[in-house]
């Protein structure tokens, strides 16, 4: 079964093609990162008409690439919530017209489940069971996941998100959207030992998270400090925000007795997390999955191979036309 993914839920327009049998063809994204820039943050309404002018250029390129044709396509699936409105709109219409025309199955897809499967795109891929740190720009959760629509949240964050807080802190230091891969860049030069940030729920005894209190730390930091050593407060805070995720992370398999770990999501990109994850996996002998590095943040490709997975389970969508701009997975 060829599958068509179509991700549009935020600032990022993913087209890609994956077939049940062979794997992922082709994917192309286009990234709206320099055009909301110059505001600090997504304009939800420039984002919507941003994935209109990409969406299908990107479709044919993708085609070209795995020389394939629409007619090909067995099925589409595209990101149906969460995420802004009316990004979402623009997918969820492609992916309706295009399943009218030709007449095949349409499948909505949550954007965290797509997320959450991504790891196995990799090779080697993870097996179910398996503990997933699911870190994005509006997410952080630990869940348990045994199989595809088996979920269970084991804990998450009790404000901000993981991915939010680099991104808050990266304008605090004056660093551009989005600003997880500005604050890892800064804090290569920089001294995670010259300043203390706090590790906020670090010995909560709970898998949840807070994030807020990291950030007033670092805004009280600049406020006192200036921006002389904005790589050094880079560093603690990146050195902060680490250390509680990895640690809760290896809190999770232990207390689950599970012998996987997957981290998705774009603060699964980040490379001290990383390294910190897989040294904790060496030592305590469990494995850790990570997506393919350009699927880590958001794309077409994760959204077709849960769409794929989603089609051969439990059938098309219903045939209603629906986005769910919240939605709890
Ligand atoms: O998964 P994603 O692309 O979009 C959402 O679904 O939210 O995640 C985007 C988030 C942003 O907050 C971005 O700053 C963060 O992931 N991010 C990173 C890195 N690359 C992206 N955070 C830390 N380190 C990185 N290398
Ligand atoms: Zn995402």
């Amino acid at each position: 079964m060829l599958v068509l993914g179509i991700e549009s839920s935020c600032d990022e327009t993913g087209i890609a093609l994956y077939d049940t049998e062979r794997g992922l063809l082709g994917h192309a994204l286009h990234s709206q990162v320099a055009m909301h820039a110059e505001y600090g943050g997504v304009v939800p309404e420039l984002a919507s008409r941003d994935h209109i002018r990409r969406a299908l250029p990107l479709t044919r390129r993708v085609l070209a690439q795995a020389d394939r044709r629409l007619a090909d396509i067995d099925g589409i699936a595209y990101t149906q919530g969460p995420g802004l409105a009316g990004a979402l709109l623009v997918g969820a219409s492609i992916a309706a017209g295009l399943g009218v025309a030709l007449r095949r199955p349409v499948v909505g897809v949550h954007h965290l489940e797509g997320h959450l499967l991504s790891p196995r795109l990799a090779d080697p891929k993870p097996e179910f069971p398996f503990i997933a740190l699911l870190v994005s720009g509006g997410h952080t959760q630990l869940m348990r996941v045994d199989g595809v629509g088996r979920y269970r949240l084991l804990g998450e964050t009790l404000d901000d998100a993981a991915g939010e807080a680099f991104d808050k802190t990266a304008q605090l230091l004056g660093l551009g959207y989005p600003g997880g891969p500005a604050i890892s860049k800064l804090a290569l030069t920089g001294d995670p030992g010259r300043y203390k940030l706090p590790r906020p729920m670090l010995n909560s005894g709970d898998l949840d998270f807070s994030f807020a209190g990291l950030k007033t730390a670092v805004l009280t930091l600049v406020k006192r400090e200036g921006l002389d050593h904005a790589a050094d407060i880079a560093a603690a805070f990146q050195a902060a925000a680490v250390e509680v995720l990895a640690s809760k992370a290896v809190e999770a398999v232990r207390q689950s007795g599970m012998q996987r770990l997957v981290v998705a999501g774009g603060v699964g990109a980040n490379r001290q997390l990383r390294e910190r994850l897989d040294a904790e996996a060496a030592r305590r002998r469990f494995a850790v999955y990570y997506p393919p590095l350009d699927l880590c943040t958001d794309n077409g490709a994760m959204i077709a191979y849960a769409g794929a997975l989603r089609l051969a389970e439990a059938g098309p969508s219903d045939g209603r036309f629906a986005i769910r701009p919240r939605w709890d997975l």
